[in-house]
């Protein structure tokens, strides 16, 4: 395929030539970056707040915080003290200790980051769950995790079933009219008393660090585990990929839930002492713009999926506000559409440069850097110490533009340590040769610009967000009405795909519009609003193989009007 590729503009960027650095990279040197290096005791939250807290950066805004209702900041000093006093809280009245699992369950607020990183400072492992988790999602993670804390609020306790989970010992509570008994506790009110002073807990640099939740095309939500020894990764990634330098404001748009959240909004930012704005409540074009032009953001990492809601929201609305702080616009998630990086240029005159990663990976592996040209459509280059390769089933690697598995080879230090619970799964992701594979297909160039092509699998990215198919289907059999159910992606402009759901209705379930709205709301409310199928279609019979598999392929082939393949599997 023939693009034209945006050129280079002026700049003064931390990563001035990457061939050069591709070539001479040693991740031994990215050591030296850290205190740990001469003094051997690890843990990243150390390096990510307490550190700066001693130097010139003592003063320095760590954290812009700001929602409908709060407009807050904090210096690196103010966040070493507050994550110390919550580490207390956590440590005095949970019983907090090294590779105890702290689940923290809440909408972004700065003591959702006082938490996570007070959690961090203990040695624990922190899970963070994204605030739209309902009853059963939440379950499966606390459970599977055998978490022994949670942080969340009044609210959404409703949805945690606590008598349920026996290793779940205590739950704090952050909001007003805390009832306090055994298991509950009041954060807040322990928090203003705390101590400010806290003994980090040294860890070694393989030590559990975070587990993310995150979905595959069968089975239940998979916990990966990333270790400290991450921070290597975080850090360089975002002085290079990022660009963060001394006078940036810096702002990632994604929610701690997922692991752009926590790698690339709380990590990588504060590796790097960097400025970092944090803004909670709801999607709002003219917010975001907003927020832009309010904090005066020069680095902007967010999502296809939200640059064109931005798009939709049409160019009038851009020209309301002054966004000419901006120098870096970065983009992750699922495919950067070339019109999008088109728009970019014409509203922002920057180019918008696509990242690929995974919540395994932990961190950026292929990347536009701002000193290499960008092609519209490519994921970008592997980051000096990242060896990608398309290889076919056998872990042979392919040569330019032919199709196959996109494998990393395994060593880069931000790679996942685990999948929880499930050494066969964590197996799985390998091929000889040492490779990992990502379950996407691609092709390089020859240039060595990697393309993404699809997903190897049946898992549906809607919005940014992964959902496993087999998950949705779960939920929706657990419905009365629902006797079978196949769940597929189906391409939307705007969100990349929706959920689509095939649906065979129990005997005596007449078809109407009610029950596809008391389904989908059943999704909602039991697993999460995003998962929730967008289009319910009823059929007498679903697609399966002999041995009862419900064959999604086929479904997606009838939504699309496309081959069905070899169907000599299929029952009759
Ligand atoms: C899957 C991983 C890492 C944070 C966000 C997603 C898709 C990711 C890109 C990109 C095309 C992309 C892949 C990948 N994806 N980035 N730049 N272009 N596809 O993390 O939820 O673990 O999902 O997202 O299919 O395998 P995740």
């Amino acid at each position: 395929m023939k693009v034209e590729a945006l050129p280079v503009t002026k700049g003064d960027y931390n990563l001035a030539d990457y061939d050069q650095a591709y070539e001479s990279f040693d991740w031994k040197e990215v050591e030296k970056e850290f205190s740990w290096s001469e003094t051997g005791r690890v843990n990243l939250a150390h390096e990510a707040i307490d550190r700066h807290a001693e130097t010139h950066r003592k003063n320095k805004v760590a954290l812009y915080y700001r929602d409908p209702e709060r407009n807050e900041k904090y210096t690196f000093a103010d966040m070493k003290k507050l994550s110390n006093q919550a580490a207390n809280v956590l440590k005095n009245f949970g019983d907090v200790e090294k590779g105890d699992r702290v689940f923290i369950f809440m909408p972004r607020s700065p003591e959702l980051y006082f938490s996570i990183l007070g959690a961090i400072k203990l040695g624990a492992i922190v899970g963070p769950l994204f605030e739209a988790f309902m009853e059963g999602a939440v379950r499966d993670r606390l459970e599977d995790s055998g978490a022994k804390v949670l942080v969340t609020t009044p609210e959404l306790l409703e949805r945690v079933p606590v008598d349920e989970l026996p290793e779940l010992k205590h739950v704090f509570l952050i909001g007003d009219g805390v009832k306090e008994d055994d298991v509950h506790i009041d954060f807040m009110a322990k928090f203003k008393e705390a101590s400010k002073k806290l003994s980090v807990e040294w860890v070694d640099r393989e030590d559990g660090l975070i587990l993310h939740y995150t979905s595959g095309s069968t089975g239940k939500p998979k916990g990966v585990l990333h270790v400290h020894n991450a921070m290597l990764q975080h850090y360089q990634t975002t002085k290079w990929v990022l660009d963060l330098q001394e006078e940036d404001v810096y702002w990632c748009t994604a929610d701690p839930g997922w692991v752009t959240g926590t790698s690339y909004g709380i990590f990588g930012p504060w590796l790097a002492g960097a400025s970092n704005v944090i803004v909670g409540g709801r999607f709002k074009p003219e917010h975001w713009y907003k927020t832009i032009e309010d904090y005066g953001v020069t680095v902007w990492y967010s999502a296809p999926t939200a640059f064109r809601m931005l798009m939709g929201a049409g160019d009038e609305i851009v020209k309301q506000f002054d966004l000419g702080s901006l120098r870096h616009i970065l983009s992750v998630g699922e495919p950067l559409n070339p019109e999008v990086v088109r728009w970019g240029m014409k509203v922002f005159n920057l180019r918008i440069h696509d990242t690929w990663w995974m919540t395994e990976t932990g961190g950026q592996l292929i990347c536009n850097y701002p000193s290499i040209e960008v092609k519209p459509g490519s994921m970008g280059k592997p980051f000096p110490g990242v060896k990608a390769a398309i290889v076919d089933d056998q872990g042979n690697e392919l040569p330019p533009n032919r199709m196959g598995n996109l494998a990393i080879k395994k060593g880069w230090p931000s790679m996942m340590r685990q999948i929880w619970n499930n050494p066969q799964k964590y197996d799985s992701y390998f091929m000889p040769g040492d490779w990992y594979v990502s379950g996407d297909s691609a092709y390089m160039d020859e240039e060595g610009y990697f393309w993404f092509q699809g997903r190897v699998d049946d898992v549906i990215m809607t919005s940014g967000e992964r959902v496993g198919p087999f998950e949705v289907e779960s939920k929706l059999v657990e419905h009365p009405a629902v006797a079978e159910a196949g769940v597929i992606g189906k391409p939307d402009p705007v969100r990349g795909e929706i959920i689509k759901a095939f649906i065979a209705l129990r005997d005596g379930y007449e078809i109407s519009d009610e029950l596809k709205e008391e389904i989908r709301t059943f999704v909602k409310k039991g697993l999460a609003a995003h998962a929730a199928p967008r289009e319910i279609e009823f059929r007498d019979k679903l697609p399966k193989t002999r041995s009862g598999k419900i064959m999604r392929r086929v479904l997606k082939a009838w939504e699309l009007d496309l081959p069905t393949g070899d169907l000599s599997t299929m029952e009759d």
